[in-house]
């Protein structure tokens, strides 16, 4: 992290999990458990349907509602999906985009991602888009140039007022949901090529201004060493944020100078 520069933020990915009616239950342990000052943005990102739920539950401790993936249309006839203005009207601050279960299980391309992104930024939520490489990637030392890639394209046509708004989430494939975390080197490795991926495009300032996370088996355990990373800016935490004790350990992980 590198709070002189950018905003740490630890944001949950509940995934097709949880309940609404076990929202309240859930906020009360954690703010029982979390530290009581904290240097990093919380946001929750639940199923759609539980939005408003989160943004009203969150309210009085400082927990951002998001949602995990909005339509890239504006309105009309597309039955089924749920569009930016429909996520910000309910509260939703923040959203997940891109992530590979998307792109794994919905054949959501790159180019999508980029439309998605964009849908976002107009309704004034930040997209939190995910980016990372598979085990066969990896293997191949492809890594860095896949992710340079799903970056570039994601932010295509995107200024750098707009690229503002946006977080960016390294998630390797084969880290998610496995219980193989990537090593904190690893995983400081491609945060720093995303960097200077921005670099590139944008220039010195926004590259150092863009908050960057990590994801993928992050948890109790394992989020302090990840965090000490210079270019970890925080964590998308998917099976670890359903707990609420192991969920404030990772926010209270970020308080670290
Ligand atoms: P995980 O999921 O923490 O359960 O690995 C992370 C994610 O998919 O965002």
């Amino acid at each position: 992290m590198n709070r002189k520069y950018r905003k740490t933020i630890i944001a949950g990915n509940w995934k097709m999990n949880m309940l609404a009616s076990e929202i309240k239950g859930f906020m009360e342990q954690l703010k029982e458990n979390m530290p009581a000052s904290r240097n990093c943005d919380v946001v929750l990102c639940t199923p759609a349907v539980m939005i408003p739920a989160m943004a009203k539950a969150g309210k009085d401790c400082k927990v951002y509602a998001g949602g995990q993936d909005v339509s890239k249309y504006e309105k009309g006839a597309y039955t089924g999906e749920i569009s930016a203005a429909q996520l910000a009207d309910v509260g939703a601050k923040y959203c997940v985009v891109g992530h590979s279960e998307r792109r794994q299980y919905h054949g959501e391309s790159d180019m999508l991602v980029n439309e998605k992104t964009k849908a976002l930024i107009a309704k004034g939520i930040k997209p939190i888009i995910c980016v990372g490489e598979s085990l066969e990637q990896r293997e191949n030392e492809l890594t860095m140039e896949y992710v340079a890639y799903q970056v570039k394209a994601a932010l295509s046509g995107i200024d750098a007022a707009d690229l503002k708004q946006c977080i960016i989430a390294y998630e390797p494939i084969w880290a998610i949901g496995t219980g193989k975390t990537a090593t904190s080197e690893q995983a400081q490795e491609v945060c720093c090529g995303i960097r200077e991926v921005i670099r590139k495009k944008y220039g010195a300032r926004p590259a150092r201004s863009i908050s960057i996370l990590y994801g993928g088996s992050m948890n109790a355990k394992n989020a302090a060493e990840l965090l000490s990373m210079p270019d970890i800016d925080g964590g998308l935490i998917g099976g670890a944020s359903l707990k609420p004790v192991d969920f404030s350990t990772i926010i209270a992980a970020s308080n670290q100078e």
